[in-house]
């Protein structure tokens, strides 16, 4: 069985050490209670440290928005798996809004280089995967998240992959109030994502990675998707910044 893991993706919102740590005071206690669901928030660099301890005394995981692949050097403005592993378990990698930053995006290439950086310095990624709306219309998100999925784990290990956490998160649906529905998400995290891992690293690692679906999640619909078998989790945007991210931890937990 795979334990349900959400993740609350801040963005670039509170980044304020007294406005992250007042969020924060507001939902440890009713987080404490939840059993059975990993949880996770992912906020600016600017306040890792200041959480990093209220975080894991109240079990809430604390992860990273992205990192560099190499340890240090001169790479203006870059933060590095190594500057951060004491701080965090996770680092999210390979967002779409990273993937799409115009004329810096960040190339297929360059997130399997993120992957097996985080890997090397402990830290879980949770690894970003989606189609935009031409290539839904298009029929080729298959192909395209098959191509992603593939890139971002080449050359890992069986044991590596089981540790990472994937998220399916169709661009159209980030921050549109347009989710993909539960059956939808349901369908490509299990053929394609997991069919793609299955085919490339074995059926194992296909079985025991958690996917996590994304775009637009919040109390209304999280129960549907934790009600399907092959979504373990939601990474979550907008909702993460309100005490909702509370109910949606419980309503991961009660369909686990
Ligand atoms: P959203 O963002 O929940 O606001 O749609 C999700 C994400 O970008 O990870």
């Amino acid at each position: 069985m795979r334990k349900p893991i959400i993740a609350g993706n801040w963005k670039m919102n509170l980044g304020r050490v007294e406005e992250a740590l007042e969020f924060v005071r507001q939902i440890r206690s009713p987080l404490y209670e939840v059993e059975n669901v990993d949880r996770v928030i992912c906020p600016p660099f600017t306040v890792l440290a200041a959480l990093a301890e209220v975080i894991q005394a109240n079990k809430i995981g604390l992860g990273a928005q992205n990192i560099h692949w190499e340890e240090s050097g001169a790479h203006t403005g870059d933060i590095s798996g190594p500057m951060i592993a004491a701080l965090c378990q996770y680092v999210i990698i390979g967002h779409s809004e990273r993937r799409a930053i115009g004329g810096a995006g960040e190339s297929d290439e360059a997130i399997h280089k993120k992957v097996q950086a985080a890997l090397n310095h402990g830290l879980t990624p949770i690894i970003c995967v989606g189609e935009n709306l031409t290539q839904k219309e298009a029929g080729e998100t298959q192909a395209f998240v098959s191509g992603q999925v593939r890139a971002a784990l080449t050359g890992l290990d069986q044991d590596q992959i089981s540790t990472c956490v994937l998220a399916y998160e169709p661009i159209w649906a980030i921050g549109t109030g347009q989710a993909a529905t539960a059956v939808d998400a349901n369908s490509i995290i299990g053929l394609t994502i997991r069919g793609t891992i299955a085919e490339t690293f074995g059926e194992s690692a296909a079985q025991q990675v958690r996917v996590q679906y994304g775009g637009s999640v919040n109390v209304g619909n999280i129960a549907e998707y934790m009600s399907m078998p092959e979504i373990d989790g939601a990474l979550v945007g907008g909702a993460s910044l309100k005490p909702e991210f509370v109910e949606l931890v419980k309503q991961a937990s009660l369909t686990s």
